[in-house]
């Protein structure tokens, strides 16, 4: 082996052992890893599901009655698309400041506890306003995405990843696999990002 690829080969294997350390997903935004299933059909175990849990699929994610997007995490961690969906945005805009898999850092609170009590609307208000509290003269800012729409066009995906997370019905890293993204949430998605 030449230097220079001796050199790589180091690098290929440190990276991946980061990546491996926080489970952390590097995903292009539209490309689904090869790992990730499709749905598989029928019947489709996601679906199924929400039926069973009650929810109506409505504007591209299964809602509750009040209307708010519920996360739909079968037994062998199959997710509904917005969860999938959330768990990559997630990793790409919050995860540098929340930690990894919503379990918060020293300077950012752990998600996944967050809503445990946070209600929908609140959590909705606060991402698009922002917050800043000083504790002891030290300034903890969150920042307002309220503008930003990368961010409020899929904040509900980012719910109802953040939520799964916080029922405690899907574990850190990686969902198993997926739902398609339906018709109605690529709509949506086009509709909101213009
Ligand atoms: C630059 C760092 C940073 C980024 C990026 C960031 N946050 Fe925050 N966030 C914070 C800090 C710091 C706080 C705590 C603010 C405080 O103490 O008032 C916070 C608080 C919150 C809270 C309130 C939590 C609670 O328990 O009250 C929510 C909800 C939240 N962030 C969601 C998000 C989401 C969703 C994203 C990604 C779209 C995100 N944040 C990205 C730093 C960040």
């Amino acid at each position: 082996m030449d230097k220079f690829s001796k050199k790589l080969a180091v690098a290929v294997m440190s990276c991946a052992a980061v990546v491996t350390a926080f489970s952390v997903p590097v995903i292009a935004d539209d490309a689904a890893p090869a790992d990730i299933k499709d749905r598989t059909s029928p019947p489709d175990p996601v679906s199924e599901l929400a039926k069973q849990q009650g929810y109506k699929f409505e504007d591209g994610r299964y809602r509750n009655k009040d209307g708010e997007p519920q996360p739909v995490v079968t037994k062998d961690y199959m997710v509904d698309w917005g969860t999938w969906n959330g768990f990559r945005r997630y990793h790409d805009a919050c995860h540098v400041c929340h930690g990894p898999n919503a379990l918060g850092s020293t300077f950012a609170p752990a998600l996944a506890d967050s809503l445990k009590t946070m209600d929908y609307s609140t959590f909705v208000a606060t991402v698009s306003g922002g917050r800043k509290t000083n504790r002891g003269g030290t300034m903890f800012v969150m920042p307002s995405f309220g503008e930003d729409r990368n961010i409020m066009c899929y904040l509900d995906d980012i719910y109802t990843y953040i939520k799964a997370r916080s029922l405690g019905i899907m574990p850190p890293g990686r969902p198993a696999g997926r739902e398609d993204i339906s018709d109605a949430a690529k709509k949506a998605a086009d509709e909101c990002t213009g």
